[in-house]
């Protein structure tokens, strides 16, 4: 491998390794779904920086943002599954108290 090869590797792993820092499982669907579409219009905020209550609140919020900006809503099923993906990963959740 060139210098260069292994310089823009540990970059792009750097990058990777700093984007998904703060999504829990992030290779299982819901954390795909979490960042594709809650990562859209500014930086994936961490589950742990709020509680289910807070994201159920929020995840109501952007439905509005959604639609205000002529995106599709959540659709119930990919409103469940981010929800569920975020109480159990939000502070207060059980397994991370
Ligand atoms: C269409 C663009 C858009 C998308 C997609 C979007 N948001 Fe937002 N979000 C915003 C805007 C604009 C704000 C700032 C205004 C506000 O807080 O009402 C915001 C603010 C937030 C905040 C508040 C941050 C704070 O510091 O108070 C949270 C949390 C949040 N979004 C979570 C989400 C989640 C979860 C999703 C996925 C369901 C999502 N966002 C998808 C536009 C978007």
């Amino acid at each position: 491998m060139s210098r260069r090869t292994v310089l823009v590797t540990v970059l792009a792993v750097a990058t990777l390794v700093a984007c998904s820092a703060d999504v829990p499982e992030a290779e299982t669907p819901p954390a795909q779904l979490y960042v594709n579409r809650c990562g859209g219009c500014h930086r994936v905020y961490a589950p742990a920086s709020m509680t289910a209550a807070m994201w159920e609140m929020q995840v109501e919020r952007m439905q509005g943002e959604l639609v205000r900006r002529g995106l599709p809503p959540l659709t119930k099923e990919e409103r469940e599954t981010l929800l569920v993906y975020l109480r159990r990963h939000g502070s207060g959740a059980p397994a991370n108290p």
